[in-house]
């Protein structure tokens, strides 16, 4: 203490400024003490200003700066009338340390000198460790806090830590006076310095510095928390800059006692590595206990004292524009309420359990239902729970609600929301499940409310703040689905389990989360029904994905297309397995068509993409596998069609018109019977004065008009039109094969199915494809030309 305090008198002795205006230049005689160094800086090169120092044939003058080395008294006369809007001055000096002990502290002194505190003064303390030792400064007497570089400190004294390192200086971070930051260690050399603007006086005050052992990282700032509720921000060092490439920094965090902190990376830029991976390790007593990615929730630490350890990879160097890494650490420490006594009733809504355990498990929170201690707590009607010590944050509370139609006695739809529970819940519900039980061969309908769902899959990821996992009772997932898709609903032929679930907090909705409703037998295991949009591609996958199917089961998707429209599919990240028994299929036809349009064995090879032209089933079922999987994501796309030029087909072959004509007649015939059937909502046929066509299409009945009243829609059935036209058409023989197998060197080509099938036709454009007298694909669509870049046979 005395030798601290006897520096700090010598300094304030022989740091010494004089001051004296000479004819609009101004003098200062400045003297630095040994080992200390004056700098003067034009910091903002200002021009029309310069410092000189000397005189006659010795005068040295500049504009940026002047450096003024140690123990030298040196007589500086700053050439303009207000030199202090742009010169500010720096005292840097240096403490030593050797393996035990280091040459001094930090001591803040100012000069009394009222010339001097014009100026912007920056004071800065070098210090050295005797590698490879560490040297540490202690802030316990105040404390600091950090700041992002932008910001000020109230006081206005703005502290910087800086690292020297081989491959340059790291900023360490900015800090005001006053917070949660106790220490400061950092490896071999670097400065601390503190920054205090014109009439502001540096106050007085001394850090220790002392020597510590070597630290594997640039720096290690420690802090220590206070008792009760409280939160810090760190910054990454250099921030708004990359953390520096491939290094290591930590953070050690002194704990009071029974509290809980929380860590949470926020604002994160994530470079892109060469090599290595960006990771958080945690430490407690010398021991890792985890390694986290920044991204994933950071765990509640609740055992005390522990270090945070992160480290940089090795980074992307050519991508300059990416940020690199970048982030906000905000640490909020709690200290949980004592005890909570909670009453949970239950018992009024049927087949509702809760469970609420630890996510980590923590000695000091005791739960207890009706008085007695559990390590986790299941509540299947009501109880009087109670939890001392523990920490919401580390909290789960789960509900599981059976409902069990097999009496067939459900309301028709069952609204599946969220429950209500009472608030002294150590935590929010975080997950919901409800088990559906359709009896013995029922279906589990699945419809929600709030609109179309989307299946999570990598491509169209859902973002995790809501999630819907359905899977069959036994636990077998279907898949993942979110808001703000194109699949309308989901029949399952079994026993489901839906799960609502949050990784975001998200506060659970008040509205059901779906509707379910049981019904008769479906011949299909699950069936979707998807109506795409018309910008946005929408991705579905086989059940359990990216699992396989299983064996012998069937999926069905029944896909609406609208009028004017039609869907590409393709097949992506389609696997096949070796069968034992039967063949897996890929079909797809058209709604009320007799055939398929499209089929496709794992012992066939066949396009990966294909155009269908109306509303259609996509089927898929599996077979005995005896290794591998049957899997695929379908990726359903919609295009406009490529209208309706019936008058191009008439002249490019005239021999359709017979079969127009036999059209022509079949409709009137059946219109003129069916004439009285009510108007129908899915209006998909085409009206087209050009000539007398239709598109049938899915829930549509196809339509036509009379032959005078050239603008009246009118209904007509549907399959009876329909198998009539295809029926005359297999008999006069142009109704073919409506598909084809493409082998590996066709893959260029797509097929593209219609509603109905004629006679190959000679160069055609796509426009004439969509017409009443398609083709089938055979050779000459080739003609076509792809539409899409193939995905492959295979
Ligand atoms: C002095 O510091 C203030 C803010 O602290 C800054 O705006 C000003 O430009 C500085 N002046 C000089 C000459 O560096
Ligand atoms: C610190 O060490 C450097 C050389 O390593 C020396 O030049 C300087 O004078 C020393 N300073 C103090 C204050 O001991
Ligand atoms: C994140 O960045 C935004 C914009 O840069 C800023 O407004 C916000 O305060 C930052 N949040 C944190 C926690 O740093
Ligand atoms: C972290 O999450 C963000 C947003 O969820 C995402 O954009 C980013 O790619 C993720 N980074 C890594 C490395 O996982
Ligand atoms: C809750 O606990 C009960 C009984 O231990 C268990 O059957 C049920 O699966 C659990 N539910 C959840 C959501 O963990
Ligand atoms: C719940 O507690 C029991 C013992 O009380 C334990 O066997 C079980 O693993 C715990 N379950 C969870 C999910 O923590
Ligand atoms: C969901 O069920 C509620 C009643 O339980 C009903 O009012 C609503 O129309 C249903 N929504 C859908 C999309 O079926
Ligand atoms: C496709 O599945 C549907 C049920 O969704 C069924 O009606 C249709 O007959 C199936 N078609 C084929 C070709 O398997
Ligand atoms: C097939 O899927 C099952 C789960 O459905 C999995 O256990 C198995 O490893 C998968 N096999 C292959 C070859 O992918």
């Amino acid at each position: 203490m005395s030798v601290s305090t006897g520096a700090a008198l010598l300094w304030i002795l022989l740091l010494t400024f004089i001051v004296s205006t000479v004819s609009g230049a101004q003098k200062l005689t400045l003297t630095a003490e040994p080992g200390a160094t004056i700098n003067i800086r034009n910091n903002n090169q200002v021009k029309g200003c310069q410092v000189c120092t000397g005189s006659g044939n010795t005068q040295h003058c500049s504009i940026e700066s002047l450096n003024s080395f140690s123990g030298s008294t040196v007589s500086v006369e700053l050439e303009c009338s207000r030199p202090q809007d742009v010169f500010s001055i720096e005292i840097v000096r240096r403490i030593n340390c050797t393996t035990k002990s280091c040459s001094g502290h930090i001591i803040q002194t100012d000069s009394n000198s009222v010339d001097v505190l014009r100026f912007n003064r920056t004071f800065t303390w070098n210090l050295a460790a005797a590698a490879p030792k560490a040297f540490q400064i202690d802030f316990t007497n105040t404390g600091l806090k950090q700041i992002n570089p932008s910001e000020k400190c109230p006081d206005r004294h703005t502290y910087t830590l800086q690292a020297f390192q081989s491959t340059g200086n790291v900023a360490v971070g900015k800090y005001c006076r006053s917070g949660t930051i106790s220490s400061a260690q950092i490896l071999k050399s670097g400065s601390f310095s503190v920054d205090v603007p014109a009439e502001q006086k540096l106050q007085n005050d001394k850090f220790d510095v002392t020597v510590r052992e070597k630290i594997k990282s640039l720096a290690r700032i420690s802090l220590t928390l206070p008792k009760g509720t409280s939160s810090s921000e760190l910054l990454s060092p250099d921030y708004p800059e990359s953390f520096p490439d491939d290094d290591t920094m930590e953070w050690y965090f002194q704990v009071p006692d029974k509290h809980g902190v929380d860590l949470q990376f926020l604002n994160l830029t994530q470079p892109d590595c060469v090599k290595k991976e960006v990771a958080v390790e945690y430490h407690q007593k010398g021991r890792v206990t985890s390694v986290l990615g920044l991204n994933d929730t950071q765990p509640l630490q609740n055992q005390g004292d522990f270090l945070l350890t992160l480290r940089n990879c090795e980074m992307e160097r050519a991508q300059a524009d990416s940020p690199g890494l970048t982030f906000t650490l905000k640490v909020s420490a709690s200290s949980p309420a004592s005890t909570v006594p909670c009453r949970v009733d239950l018992s009024k809504t049927e087949g509702l359990s809760l469970n609420i355990s630890t996510v980590t498990s923590t000695p000091d929170c005791v739960m207890k239902i009706n008085s007695a201690k559990k390590d986790n707590i299941t509540v299947t009607s009501s109880a009087d729970l109670s939890f001392e010590d523990c920490f919401p944050g580390n909290m789960e509370v789960r509900a599981t609600q059976v409902i069990d139609c097999s009496s067939g006695k459900c309301p028709d739809p069952v609204s599946l929301s969220v429950p209500l529970l009472p608030s002294c819940l150590p935590a929010p519900l975080s997950r919901v499940t409800w088990i559906l039980r359709p009896g013995q061969h029922g279906t589990v309908k699945l419809i929600s409310p709030t609109g179309p769902l989307k299946q999570s899959l990598p491509g169209q990821l859902c973002d995790d703040s809501i999630t819907i996992d359905v899977a069959e009772e036994n636990g077998a997932t279907i898949g993942s689905f979110c808001p703000n898709g194109a699949i309308q609903t989901v029949h399952i032929h079994t026993s489901v389990s839906v799960t609502w679930w949050s990784s975001m907090n998200a506060k659970a909705p008040r509205s059901a989360v779906l509707n379910a409703s049981f019904e008769k037998e479906i011949t299909e295991r699950y069936i979707f029904t998807v109506s795409p949009k018309r910008d946005t591609p929408e991705l579905v996958a086989t059940p359990a994905w990216p699992a396989g199917m299983k064996a012998y089961s069937t999926v069905s998707w029944i896909v609406s297309v609208p009028p004017k429209m039609e869907a590409q599919l393709i097949f992506t990240k389609l696997s096949q397995p070796k069968c034992i028994n039967r063949h897996t299929n890929i079909r797809v036809q058209r709604m009320g068509s007799p055939k398929e349009d499209y089929s496709r064995r794992e012992d066939e090879v066949a396009n990966s993409e294909l155009t269908v032209s109306e509303s259609f089933y996509l089927n898929m079922s599996n077979c005995l596998p005896e290794r591998g999987n049957f899997s695929v994501i379908t990726k359903i796309s919609l295009q406009k069609s490529n209208g309706l030029l019936l008058i191009n087909i008439l002249s490019v072959v005239a021999a359709l018109l017979v079969i127009f004509v036999m059209v022509l007649v079949v409709v009137c015939v059946v219109i003129r019977k069916k004439k009285k059937k009510k108007k129908l909502n899915h209006e998909v046929s085409v009206y087209n004065p050009n000539g007398i066509n239709f598109l049938p299409g899915y829930n549509g009945p196809p339509k036509t008009h009379e032959d005078d009243d050239a603008h009246v829609y009118t209904s007509i059935d549907d399959t009876l039109v329909y198998t009539h036209l295809l029926k005359k058409g297999a008999d006069v023989g142009f109704y073919g094969e409506t598909y084809q197998h493409f082998t590996g060197h066709t893959d260029s080509q797509k097929p593209l199915l219609s509603s109905q099938k004629g006679p190959p036709l000679p160069n055609r454009s796509p426009s004439q494809d969509q017409t009443l007298m398609d083709q089938s694909e055979d050779e000459q669509s080739s003609n076509l030309g792809p539409r899409l870049e193939p995905e492959g046979g295979n």
